[in-house]
C-alpha cells in the first residue's frame, strides 16, 4: 500500500536543468512519435540531483518497454537490442553506454522464489514498487510535460537530508526484493547516506529473506560496498542489520573481545575494518580491499588463550590463506585471483618480523623472491594493518617499515627477484648434464634458487652455472642413494 503522507504526488520542473545528454531530445523526440510517454528514472536522475554526470539511463514507458526500445534503437541506428522478454525489459548497447528500457510495472519475488513475478502498473505505482525515494524520481520526456519531475516521495528532500527511506512500509519494499536490503546498505555506504530508521528496522525484520537472492546478486553487492571510499560504514551496517552474519558468516565472527584475567585482546572485526579503511585510502584494486578484509580471517579458528602470554592467533596466517580459496567459490569470485589474495594474507605478518636491523639480508631476499611481483601491495598491506592508537607507536612503525623498504631496494638492485626468472632453466640443465626430466632437474634448480637466497652467488648466469657445476656432483649423488634406498 502507498503511504499517504509521502506520496502526494509532487510534480515540478527539474531543477538543476536536465543534462546536455544528446539521448535526451531523442527520447523526448521518440515520446512524440510513438505517442507514449517516456520517462527517465531511478540512477541517472538520483546522480544528476546529486551533481554526478552518469552515462546508463533508465527509461520506464508508460506502454511497452520492448517496443519502445526497438524503435528507440532503429533511431539511432544501434543494431543491439537485448530483450528480457519475461521481465519485459529490453537494453539498447551504445558504443559507450546503455538504455535500458522497462514498461511501469510492479514485480514480486514470492515466497522461496528467486525469480520475480512482473505485472503492468501506472507510473505513479510503477515509482512506488522501487527500493528507496531517491531512486523512485522520473523526469518526463514528452513535450506535453517535458522535463516535469515526478517525485511522490519526496526523494529530492531526501537527497538533501542525505536519507535511504524505503518509498511504501519497508517490510513491502523488502519483499519486492530482497537484495534491496544489501542495497540500502551499499547506498549509505557509499553516497555517505544514513539509513532511515523504520528503513533500518525493516532490514533487521526481513534480513533472513536475503537468502532467497542468488549469490551472484548478493556478491555484486558486497563488492561495491568494498569499493566505497569508506567500505567500513558499510560492513557496520551490515552488522548492524545481522545480514553480516548471513552473507558474510566469516567477517562476522571476527566481533567480539575476549577478557580472561587481565588479558584481552582487540576486536578484530574493528580493526580488520580500520585496515580496510586505510587500505582504501590508497588503493583502489578490489582484490587488495578483500585481501585487507581478510587478512586477519583465522583468528576465531586459531585463538587460545595461555595463562602466561594472553590470547594468542598461532598460524592465522597460513589458515587464513587456506581459506580464501573457499570464500571466493562461495561468492562466485573469479578464481584466477585467489593466489594473489592468498599470497598477501599469507605473508601479511612477515615484513613485521623483518624490521630489525640484526635481520640478515638472506631472509629479506627470500620474501621479495615469495612476494614477487606483489611486494608494493604487501607493504601497502602491512602499513594499513597499523591501527595503533598510540602516536609514538605508529611512527616507530612506520619507521620500521621505512627502513625495511630501503634495504629491500638495496637488496633488488642487485638481486632482481622481483620478476624471478631462474639464470639457468630446467632445459640447459638436462642437456648440460645429459638428465631426462626428473625431480633432479628441480633439485638442481633449487640448489641455485637457495645459493642466490642465501647471497652465496650473485643472481647471474656465469655464477650459477659455475656454482651448480661445483655442486651438482653431489646433489646426483645423494639423488641417486636414495632412489636406491626406495627401491
Ligand atoms: N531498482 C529497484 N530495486 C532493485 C534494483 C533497482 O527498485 N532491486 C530500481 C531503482 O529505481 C533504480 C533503478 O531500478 O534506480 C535502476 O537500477 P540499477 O541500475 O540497479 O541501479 P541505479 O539506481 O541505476 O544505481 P547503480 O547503477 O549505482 O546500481
Amino acid at each position: 500500500m502507498v503511504k499517504s503522507d509521502r506520496s502526494r504526488e509532487t510534480k515540478r520542473r527539474i531543477s538543476p536543468e536536465l543534462p546536455d545528454d544528446p539521448v535526451i531530445p531523442v527520447l523526448s523526440k521518440l515520446s512524440e512519435e510513438i505517442d507514449t510517454p517516456l520517462y527517465i528514472v531511478g540512477g541517472y536522475i538520483r546522480d544528476h540531483l546529486l551533481g554526478k554526470s552518469v552515462k546508463d539511463i533508465d527509461v520506464m514507458a508508460a506502454g511497452d518497454g520492448i517496443a519502445v526500445a526497438k524503435a528507440f534503437a532503429k533511431k539511432v541506428h544501434a543494431n543491439n537490442v537485448i530483450v528480457y522478454q519475461k521481465f519485459g525489459t529490453a537494453m539498447v548497447t551504445l558504443p559507450d553506454r546503455n538504455i535500458e528500457f522497462v514498461g511501469a510495472r510492479k514485480e514480486k519475488y514470492h515466497e522461496r522464489s528467486r525469480k520475480p513475478s512482473v505485472q503492468p502498473a501506472t507510473v505513479t505505482e510503477d515509482l512506488s514498487r522501487r527500493d528507496f525515494t531517491i531512486n523512485a524520481m522520473a523526469v518526463a520526456m514528452h513535450s506535453s510535460e517535458y522535463g516535469v519531475l515526478l517525485d511522490p516521495f519526496r526523494g529530492r528532500v531526501d537527497l538533501k537530508k542525505r536519507v535511504i527511506r524505503t518509498p511504501l512500509d519497508p517490510d513491502e519494499t523488502f519483499d519486492d526484493d530482497p537484495l534491496r536490503m544489501m542495497r540500502a546498505v551499499r547506498f549509505a555506504a557509499r553516497l555517505h547516506f544514513t539509513i532511515h530508521r523504520e528503513t533500518l528496522q525493516g532490514i533487521k525484520n526481513n534480513k533472513e529473506r536475503i537468502s532467497i537472492v542468488s549469490q551472484e546478486r548478493i556478491t555484486d553487492e558486497l563488492l561495491k560496498i568494498i569499493q566505497a571510499e569508506k567500505p567500513s560504514a558499510g560492513f557496520i551496517l551490515l552488522k548492524e542489520t545481522g545480514l553480516l552474519e548471513i552473507v558474510f558468516p566469516e567477517v562476522d565472527a571476527l566481533a567480539g573481545v575476549d577478557q580472561r584475567y587481565e588479558h584481552h585482546h582487540k576486536d578484530v572485526f574493528y580493526h580488520t575494518l580500520q585496515v580496510l579503511d586505510n587500505i582504501s585510502e590508497q588503493a583502489d584494486d578490489v582484490y587488495l580491499r578483500i585481501a585487507a578484509l581478510l587478512h586477519d580471517i583465522a583468528k576465531p579458528k586459531t585463538k587460545a588463550y595461555h595463562p602466561q602470554h594472553g590470547w594468542t592467533f598461532h598460524g592465522h596466517e597460513e589458515l587464513g590463506a587456506r581459506m580464501v580459496k573457499h570464500i571466493f567459490k562461495r561468492f562466485k569470485l573469479p578464481l584466477d585471483h585467489v593466489p594473489y589474495v592468498e599470497k598477501l594474507v599469507r605473508l601479511h605478518l612477515r615484513p613485521m618480523a623483518l624490521v630489525d636491523d640484526q635481520v640478515t639480508d638472506s631472509a629479506i631476499r627470500r620474501l621479495l623472491f615469495e612476494a614477487g611481483e606483489e611486494i608494493d601491495d604487501l607493504m601497502k598491506l602491512c602499513r594499513a594493518d597499523i591501527t595503533s592508537k598510540n602516536p609514538r607507536k605508529v611512527k616507530q612503525y612506520v619507521n620500521n617499515y621505512n627502513r625495511l623498504v630501503k634495504r629491500m631496494e638495496e637488496i633488488e638492485a642487485k638481486d632482481r627477484l622481483r620478476h624471478w626468472q631462474p639464470p639457468i632453466r630446467g632445459d640447459e640443465i638436462m642437456e648440460r648434464f645429459n638428465i631426462p626430466p626428473s625431480k633432479l632437474v628441480g633439485l638442481l634448480k633449487k640448489a641455485v634458487e637457495d645459493a642466490i637466497l642465501d647471497g652465496k652467488i650473485p643472481n647471474e648466469y656465469e655464477a650459477a652455472l659455475e656454482y651448480l657445476y661445483k655442486v651438482k656432483d653431489d646433489i646426483i649423488r645423494e639423488y641417486n642413494e636414495r632412489n636406491f634406498n626406495k627401491s
